[in-house]
């Protein structure tokens, strides 16, 4: 199938769609004409305990940038997600849990949902944390991760979730950095039949950061794991069940934080994404609603983990805001066997599918046969997210998975961003694989060449988006002119995202990658600054230079060139160390696929590595790699080529 194939909208799916044709340019000319009406009545929604009068408060000036939305409004994030379906709801299954064992589930209703965050939120009242406080969330794919989020959001503290995978030392950082004084973890994980030691790595941060008063330890595996007295705590045998089942909300103000969510930049290190209340929930709840089309009682699974944006927009905060039934999954996609998503829809009857492209190239490579022989009769939905998607994976997704019945939508988002921007609207937009389409209601994207010119029609440059919608971020947590230098001053007046897009002659967007020094491997971001700074705190090693190169199931791999003491000679042995420190320094998901042992980098005169011909020669493409006359020693090009052709 070529790239402008397209994929006409079902009408039958338009017929039955919260938004059809009609409804989608209905909404577009309101939220254009009157914006603030417009995302009003998104944010009415929500229950305010103090109703807002004030929708709008944005400039995007770089001398004077703010952005505030419902300002005047108070409510609380927890009673969007759980209280107030109680009345209608609190038999309907809110979280069905699936463990990495196939063997095993649990169906938590919106009662016990609720109960269980009230008693988690007492617990960590209990413990001193107040209102603004920062709770640090290390936690493996389990009920009790979305019940410490929301209990944090109860009392008005503010969360800040660290992926499993990442390592002691990268989870020191970041509880250090966002000032945390609780940590809620679990003894173990599970991930594909084997553990991930959670607790002992907090033991190990927390050597770093000793700030940390209290560690709230959920019972996994019930390994015997070390406890410090008057520090630790267990959920299960010590805390729970001392503490009332009832805990008062905290009204905050819209403008309030609620989360805290790390991620990585073209430099330094991993900046702190600061989302607040109101905007934020307002946002992920309508586009939650809207783009996965989402009626009552459907059961909707989106694979991500809570440590990403994925997670918190679109497993908890947003389908719990519209009342949904969450899925969250434990394990991985190949255990026990290939078949393990497919298998997951069939038990669970799951009717929205949203996984990652990374995840259906590697399902891909597998073969038909481990999705056929699942019963995928009830999905009705799929969606992709996290990097751009391949239209031969999407054809992929679309046949095979979908049995080519089923709308694809390709959401287009960022951490910084809250919500889904870009994507198809399954009863309205006409499909084109590879594609994430158009801008949703409200949103207004443009694109820029390199000095901040528009370019219009069929065109491809630089992704801006032009004004505010409510779940933007507000600030780099601690670090507000790293905001205000990072996303406003590339482009002045504007919120620069670092992709590059396409635009077709029909306004169909699509997404070619990073423009920045950020790689997306296997849908993780990845600062190749970040990088470079753990390789290089290998003693050997005195520089080195990471860019990303296509691979064929991550989307981007991770090259490293490596320069060492000129009395040190590259091995095997080396390279395996370098990668071990790598792991240590942040964690699996940024291991080098390639470390590459050069005498010298390509360096301009004045001292600047030109990434651009290492990205090149990473890629295979030598004939290609542009002007490099600037170098101060051009013969370093030819010896890396050799070194690239003989790997
Ligand atoms: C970057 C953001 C969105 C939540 C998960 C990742 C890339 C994300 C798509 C898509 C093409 C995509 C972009 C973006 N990206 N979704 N559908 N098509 N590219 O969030 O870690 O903040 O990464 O992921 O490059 O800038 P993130």
């Amino acid at each position: 199938m070529s790239h402008d194939a397209i994929i006409k909208v079902n009408e039958a799916i338009a017929k039955d769609a919260l938004v059809d044709k009609d409804k989608a340019a209905a909404m577009r000319a309101e939220a254009e004409k009157d914006p603030e009406t417009f995302w009003a009545g998104v944010a009415a929604r929500l229950d305010w305990s103090k109703p807002f009068t004030k929708v709008k408060d944005v400039s995007f000036d770089a001398s004077d940038l703010h952005i505030r939305w419902f300002y005047d409004g108070e409510l609380n994030a927890c009673v969007n997600c759980l209280d107030r379906h109680l009345p209608e709801k609190a038999n309907d299954v809110a979280i069905i849990w699936e463990s990495d064992d196939p063997g095993v589930d649990k169906k938590i209703t919106y009662a016990e949902a609720f109960e269980e965050t009230c008693r988690m939120a007492n617990v960590l009242k209990a413990r001193g944390v107040k209102k603004g406080d920062r709770v640090v969330i290390y936690m493996p794919m389990i009920p009790e991760a979305a019940y410490a989020m929301l209990a944090c959001a109860r009392i008005g503290a503010v969360h800040s979730v660290v992926f499993g995978g990442f390592s002691p030392d990268a989870l020191a950082s970041r509880i250090e950095d966002c000032g945390a004084s609780a940590v809620i973890t679990a003894d173990e994980g599970v991930r594909g039949g084997k553990t991930v030691p959670l607790k002992a790595n907090v033991d190990k941060a927390l050597e770093k950061a000793p700030d940390v008063r209290a560690v709230l330890v959920v019972e996994r595996t019930r390994a015997d794991i070390p406890m410090k007295a008057g520090r630790d705590l267990y959920w299960y045998a010590e805390a729970r069940d001392d503490v009332s089942p009832e805990c008062p909300a905290e009204a905050v103000n819209a403008e309030d934080t609620l989360f805290i969510l790390y991620t990585s930049g073209s430099t330094g290190k991993p900046k702190g994404v600061l989302h607040t209340t109101g905007g934020y929930l307002a946002y992920a709840a309508y586009t939650y609603e809207m783009v996965f089309d989402y009626k009552p009682g459907e059961i909707y699974w989106c694979t991500a983990d809570v440590g990403w944006v994925t997670g918190h927009s679109y497993i908890v905060y947003g389908p719990l805001a519209n009342g949904a039934t969450t899925l969250i999954f434990e394990g991985v996609p190949t255990y026990p066997d290939a078949s393990r998503f497919w298998r997951v829809i069939e038990k669970h009857k799951v009717n929205i599918f949203y996984t990652a492209p990374t995840a259906l190239r590697a399902l891909m490579r597998e073969g038909d046969d481990w999705v056929k022989k699942a019963d995928r009769s009830s999905l009705r939905l799929l969606g992709s997210v996290g990097e751009p998607i391949n239209p031969e994976a999407w054809m992929w997704y679309y046949e095979v998975v979908g049995d080519s019945k089923h709308p694809i939508v390709d959401t287009w988002w960022q951490t910084e961003t809250g919500g889904i921007l870009i994507s198809p609207l399954p009863g309205a937009t006409d499909l084109k694989p590879g594609s994430a389409t158009q801008p949703l209601p409200g949103v207004f994207p443009a694109i820029v060449d390199a000095n901040g010119n528009f370019l219009e029609g069929a065109c491809e440059g630089n992704l801006v988006i032009t004004d505010s919608w409510p779940g933007q971020m507000r600030t780099v947590y601690g670090d507000h002119q790293r905001f205000i230098d990072t996303y406003f001053k590339t482009y002045p007046g504007m919120y620069f995202t670092g992709d590059g897009v396409r635009r077709d002659a029909d306004g169909y967007y699509w997404i070619t990658g990073r423009v920045d020094d950020v790689i997306n491997v296997s849908g993780h971001r990845m600062g190749t600054a970040e990088v470079e700074a753990a390789i290089d705190e290998h003693p050997l090693v005195v520089e080195s230079a990471v860019v990303g190169f296509p691979h064929d199931v991550k989307g981007q791999g991770i090259y490293a060139y490596v320069t060492l003491h000129a009395t040190d000679e590259p091995s095997e042995a080396l390279e395996k160390e370098i990668v071990e420190t790598v792991r240590q320094e942040i964690g699996p998901i940024a291991k080098p696929d390639h470390i590459h042992f050069t005498p010298g980098l390509p360096k301009t005169r004045s001292g600047k590595i030109m990434r651009r011909i290492l990205r090149k020669i990473a890629e295979n493409e030598f004939g290609a790699l542009g002007d490099t006359s600037t170098l101060a020693d051009p013969g370093v090009v030819d010896a890396l080529i050799e070194g690239r052709k003989n790997r």
